[in-house]
């Protein structure tokens, strides 16, 4: 048995993060991992795997439809699926093993093996029993279940399944247009698989801007993505060769069926609290399985949670503010995670991103406030790569020109949306943003000039 300040239970994103600071911060640390690897469904299964299929995929489109109007000219490449699947399984071991080099220099305890809580500052893993005045839970998210439908990971698939496929499936019905349908879809649509995608709702992402929403669909369409809206999948009929994927049109109740090789669902995630021993020592949990949680504390006091097990979106850069936060304050310090600013990005091309409140939102609160917009296609920058179709949106206080939200479509969205991250956490106006010198030509330019249109106008519009 060993004694510690802190044993978290999950090595994922939020998990490995908390460990690493409350070790800086001079606890006595373990950190539990049941999967044999650390780095949770991000590093795993997750952000990164996917994101090394969307290079790839995206690399294989550029050298194929772009390149030629670029003057290079000559053999296109092929694609060697079983050596791109390599490539995505060799980052994920850089960046495992990149983890557990991250433990041994903060002189983090990695235990291994499954973690049950058997009472108050007790855990066991297998036969052995640990002690910690503090325990903090981090053991994330599973896919979600859709009656009527029989995951087998081979036909029937999750984002797991579908980020290990043996081959190039010749059709695939994706079931939700949500972030993992959109991002896994354009990787095997770029990779020439006929991709449907099958939505609950009347739009696409929902939750995002309105406008973006709209834009957005257009562009995936424009690569080849079929949408099919207002739909709810009732059942999967899985035969031989194929699967038959049968839906209701919301509108009408009529009734549909689609075919595919393969069907990705990708209609959301839940927590997962399996044998963790909850139940037992009282934590109190939402109606939809979520470990409620004050800025990391339980209801259970000395029992924290932290990332997808807890409320809030799933994301892993939330997941590890959280665990710096309640790090911190285990440590004695002022842990805070705001949640105001947590930005959300989808890996696509074009990619979007966006941070703060909507328009939709705004108007749902009746605040006055004034929208600054500019389309990339004034960008020159954005041309060059063939990326002028979206546009960047700043959302600011009608009165106070405090920026509230900014919305974005458009080359490297995901890195263009922080500086407006920053721009918010300083309390900045969209004045503040629009008088700072951006270089030039860069795409960060757009971003000025969506602030410069909430005041006299953009330049280049
Ligand atoms: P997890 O990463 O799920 O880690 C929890 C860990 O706890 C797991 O490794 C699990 O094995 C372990 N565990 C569970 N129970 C126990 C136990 N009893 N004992 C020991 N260990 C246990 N988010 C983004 O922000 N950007 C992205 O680009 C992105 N892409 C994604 C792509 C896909 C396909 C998926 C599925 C998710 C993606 N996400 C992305 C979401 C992101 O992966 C999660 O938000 C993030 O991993 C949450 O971190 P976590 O630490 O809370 O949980
Ligand atoms: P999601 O919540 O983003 O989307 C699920 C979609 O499925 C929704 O649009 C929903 O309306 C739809 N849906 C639900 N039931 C349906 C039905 N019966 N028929 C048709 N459609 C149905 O969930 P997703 O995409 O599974 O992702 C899970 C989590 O992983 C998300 O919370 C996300 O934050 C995270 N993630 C984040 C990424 C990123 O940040 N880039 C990438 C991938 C995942």
């Amino acid at each position: 048995m060993a004694d510690y300040d802190v044993i978290i239970i999950g090595g994922g994103l939020g998990g490995y993060v908390c460990a690493i600071r409350a070790a800086q911060l001079g606890l006595k640390t373990a950190c539990v991992e049941g999967r044999g690897a650390l780095g949770g469904t991000c590093l795993n299964v997750g952000c990164i795997p996917s994101k090394a299929l969307l290079h790839a995929s995206h690399a294989y489109h550029e050298a194929t439809h772009d390149f030629a109007r670029m003057g290079l000219v000559g053999n296109a490449p092929k694609i060697d699926f079983p050596a791109m699947l390599a490539y995505k399984d060799s980052i994920i071991n850089q960046n495992t093993a990149g983890i557990e080099f991250l433990f041994k220099k903060n002189k983090v305890d990695y235990i291994q093996g499954w973690a049950k809580i058997t009472g108050k500052g007790e855990i066991t893993v297998g036969d052995d029993a640990h002690t910690a005045r503090n325990i903090v839970i981090a053991t994330g998210s599973e896919p979600s279940h859709l009656a009527g439908v029989s995951v087998d990971e081979t036909q029937v698939v999750t984002s797991t399944g579908a980020l290990s496929l043996p081959k190039i499936p010749k059709s695939m019905v994706v079931i939700g247009a949500g972030v993992i349908g959109l991002e896994m879809g354009s990787v095997f649509a770029r990779l020439g698989t006929d991709v449907t995608v099958v939505e609950f709702l009347d739009a696409i992402t929902p939750g995002m801007d309105g406008e973006i929403c709209k834009t957005f669909q257009r562009s995936l369409k424009k690569q080849g993505l079929k949408f099919i809206l207002g739909a709810a999948v009732q059942s999967v009929e899985k035969l031989k060769t194929k699967t038959k994927v049968h839906y209701k049109l919301r509108k009408d109740d009529s009734e549909a069926m689609l075919e595919a090789e393969v069907v990705l669902v990708a209609t959301g995630r839940k927590p997962f609290t399996d044998r963790l021993g909850l139940d037992e020592i009282g934590v109190a949990k939402t109606p939809q399985g979520q470990i409620v949680s004050d800025h990391g504390k339980t209801s259970v006091s000395g029992i924290w949670a932290i990332g997808d097990v807890t409320t809030g979106p799933m994301l892993a850069h939330k997941a590890e503010d959280e665990g710096i936060a309640v790090a911190e304050s285990i440590a004695g310090q002022q842990g805070h995670v705001n949640y105001d600013i947590i930005p959300g990005v989808i890996y696509t091309t074009p990619e979007v991103a966006s941070v703060g409140l909507t328009e939709e939102a705004l108007k749902q609160q009746g605040r006055a406030y004034k929208s600054g917009k500019f389309n990339f296609m004034g960008n020159a920058r954005a041309k060059t790569v063939f990326q002028g179709e979206g546009f960047v949106k700043i959302l600011a206080d009608a009165e106070t020109d405090r920026i509230l939200g900014c919305h974005v479509m458009g080359p490297a969205a995901g890195e263009l949306i922080h500086e407006v991250c920053v721009a918010m956490e300083f309390g900045a106006s969209a004045e503040d943003l629009a008088r700072t010198c951006h270089a030039h030509p860069t795409f960060s330019e757009a971003m000025r000039e969506a602030a410069l249109a909430c005041g006299d106008g953009a330049i280049h519009a």
